[in-house]
């Protein structure tokens, strides 16, 4: 974690994190097929990033395959699968183009090698790129990021290097898959259900929630638009009094006049 971010009331979230859910029931509504969802999900994916870029939030994180994904039929695993492929594929101009940074978490070494070599190869192309930085959490999960940093610091531990009284939150945080980014500002989940379904558990501590009944592959600019002014409207207080965090923007108020 970069420090906890306090934006001042009604910024844009810095860091936007997103379940991305209802492909599924997109297409059964329309009486398809989940891989037409999932298709259509891959087109409302460009359309967020995009809109991110143009509104000048600087880190997105989508969850698109979660540890638990596994547990689906082999075939939708399959084609989940092959998507990935082949938008990484597909898109890499796209996201040259429009500056985008790339970025994979989670445990890549239980994809195929011809997917992993693609998410490195895409990484490697955008690393320079500036205009957004698009997190793909993929085989992702919060509690075995939590777990692969507690791992990392036993090792540590038992190496010497480290004593148990050393770690603090902050050394924790330095371990986990997202360390040199600031936290959520702002999570988003589509789709109806209302819970965090492990993703970024650590990280999400003082992240404002907003759910929409709005599924996915239907979420666009103007739902964006909604989520942002809703997280305007919200009072990021990280433990303290509503009239201290008022104070705080007083002054700044004060400084910027
Ligand atoms: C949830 O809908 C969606 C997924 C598990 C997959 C997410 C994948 C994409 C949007 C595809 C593209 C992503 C990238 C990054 C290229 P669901 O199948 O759980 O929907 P349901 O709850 O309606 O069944």
């Amino acid at each position: 974690m970069a420090a906890t971010s306090n934006p001042p009331a009604a910024a844009m979230p810095r860091h936007l994190a997103i379940i991305m859910d209802g492909n599924g029931r997109w297409a059964r509504q329309r009486f398809l097929p989940r891989p037409f969802g999932h298709r259509e999900g891959v087109k409302a994916v460009r359309r967020v990033v995009n809109a991110c870029v143009d509104r000048g939030i600087e880190i997105l994180t989508l969850f698109a395959f979660s540890s638990e994904n596994w547990r689906r039929p082999a075939w939708e695993v399959n084609l989940l699968m092959k998507l990935f492929l082949i938008s990484l594929r597909r898109e890499i101009s796209a996201l040259q183009q429009n500056k985008v940074r790339i970025r994979f978490i989670g445990e890549r070494s239980a994809f195929a090698d011809s997917l992993q070599a693609a998410i490195h190869a895409a990484e490697t192309a955008t690393a320079n790129n500036t205009a957004i930085t698009l997190v793909i959490a993929a085989n992702y999960g919060g509690r075995w990021d939590i777990v692969q940093a507690a791992r990392q610091l036993a090792r540590e531990v038992q190496q010497g290097l480290l004593t148990p009284e050393q770690i603090t939150a902050e050394q924790f945080d330095r371990r986990l898959s997202l360390h040199d980014l600031p936290e959520p500002d702002l999570f988003i989940r589509t789709g109806s259900e209302q819970r965090i379904s492990n993703f970024l558990l650590w990280q999400l501590a003082y992240t404002e929630l907003y759910f929409t009944d709005r599924l996915w592959p239907d979420f666009d600019a103007a739902d964006l638009d909604r989520a942002c002014a809703a997280f305007a409207q919200r009072q990021r207080r990280f433990g303290q009094t509503g009239e201290q965090v008022e104070q705080v923007e007083q002054v700044e108020r004060g400084r910027s006049a």
